[in-house]
């Protein structure tokens, strides 16, 4: 990555050495590159140049305001799953009209505010939801703009725990039921079904599920167009993948080929949600090694971020590579070794015997591609403050969200009387 890379023995983000950075604001710390976020969100913009399509930044994997701001400057919109995620586009200038609302569990209120606030498009995921949320615009006397959700059930050969596209998950309308559904919304007060939703799961390192995916909507388009409905738009998903390690990503230029060539005839507005692959390589996680210490079989290298700042090893066994900051020799030797966090679980473990030069207390060690579902999966578990996010641009840097004090993490609770001595 061009965004990160040894200067003068250091690791650097863009212009700016991360151990003076680490000394100003401690560890651990993410840190993203706007260059990084640009790029990624140009080279989408400029494979989809010339076609009717909406970028909808995937807003939960990295829903800082200022990598929302970075990337609402560049003409991106937003795709939210809750009324706090709103907001946050909103906050961070997304125009309304640029936001899509998914998830499969929007509650009455978060449908009203949705509606108030004027946002693009919400995309339906069951008749339930179907039926609350013509009831909510009716009361409002408002129509919503609505995709449905399918479930295209197509196997998106990723990890079982991001993998959405399948009959058994919880996700979408089965397709096969797709034109009764669309029928009885279209019945329905305040409800316009103008669209068609797809999105099979995420971190896909090969085009053809989404191929397959994508041409059932397609035949689903003709299908309804037949029966009368005017669907003008398409919304396909996020779900392209980024290299956290030795995958064969497909490009943002031959993702955009197929979905053109897939859909290029229908005269559909196109949205595409996106979220892993502008922010997934824009940030990294830097922390300092604690202690490292010799096991009965293994060594251990305690660095002070754990499960709770970064989640992904533990719950998808995920690999994140592992710099040193400090630029080791060429020839310094490698040898294996358990990468661990601080946390009271043996699931607090963020590599299992990789193979790293020499490392020791007091030294600091990045993990890369940290820059999706990072952040925004963290928790305060064993009491362990929420870890501040920097933004470097250039030679600047600003940090973008502080660390609590554990004072005010304490604020929010309460003592009731009857416990007092
Ligand atoms: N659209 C919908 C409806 C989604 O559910 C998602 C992700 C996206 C777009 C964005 O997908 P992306 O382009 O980022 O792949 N925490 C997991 C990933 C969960 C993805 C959830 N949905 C991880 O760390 O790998």
């Amino acid at each position: 990555n061009p965004h990160f890379t040894y200067r003068d023995g250091v690791l650097h983000a863009e212009d700016v050495a991360l151990p003076a950075l680490a000394a100003e604001v401690g560890t651990p710390f993410y840190c993203y590159s706007t260059a990084a976020l640009e790029a990624n969100y140009r080279a989408f913009a400029t494979a989809f140049e010339g076609t009717d399509t909406g970028i909808c930044y995937a807003l939960k994997a990295n829903s800082n305001l200022a990598v929302i701001r970075t990337l609402s400057r560049l003409g991106a919109g937003a795709d939210v799953v809750s009324e706090g995620e709103m907001r946050r586009a909103l906050a961070g200038g997304v125009p309304a009209d640029r936001i899509v609302f998914s998830g499969v569990g929007k509650t009455r209120g978060e449908m009203r505010a949705a509606l108030e606030a004027g946002i693009f498009q919400l995309n339906v995921e069951s008749i339930p939801e179907l039926e609350a949320l013509s009831e909510v615009a009716a009361s409002m006397g408002r129509t919503a703009s609505i995709a449905i959700r399918v479930n295209p059930d197509v196997d998106a050969r990723t990890h079982a725990k991001i993998a959405t596209g399948k009959k058994e998950n919880k996700f979408g309308i089965d397709i096969d039921h797709a034109r009764e559904i669309y029928a009885r919304a279209a019945a329905l007060p305040g409800i316009a079904p103008v669209a068609v939703a797809v999105h099979i799961g995420s971190q896909l390192t090969s085009l053809e599920p989404f191929r397959a995916a994508f041409e059932r909507v397609v035949e689903l388009v003709h299908a309804l167009r037949a029966d009368g409905h005017d669907i003008k738009r398409l919304d396909l998903g996020g779900g392209l993948g980024i290299l956290y390690r030795d995958e064969e990503v497909p490009a943002v230029g031959a993702y955009a080929g197929m979905v053109k060539s897939i859909t290029g005839n229908l005269g559909c507005h196109v949205t595409l949600e996106p979220g892993r692959a502008l922010v997934g390589n824009a940030g990294i996680l830097v922390t300092r090694v604690i202690f490292r210490k010799t096991g009965l079989h293994r060594e251990f290298l305690i660095v002070d971020a754990a499960m709770n700042d970064l989640i992904r090893p533990s719950l998808y066994d995920a690999w994140h590579t592992i710099l040193p900051v400090v630029e080791p020799s060429s020839d310094a030797p490698g040898s294996p070794i358990d990468v661990v966090g601080p946390v009271c679980e043996s699931g607090d473990t963020f590599a299992v015997q990789r193979v790293l030069p020499h490392l020791d207390q007091e030294d600091l060690v990045a993990f890369l591609s940290a820059g999706a579902y990072g952040a925004v999966m963290s928790s305060s578990y064993n009491t362990r403050p929420l870890i501040p996010e920097v933004l470097v641009s250039g030679a600047d840097h600003a940090v973008v969200r502080r660390r609590p004090t554990v004072e005010e993490m304490l604020a929010a609770e309460r003592v009731p009387a009857w416990l007092d001595p």
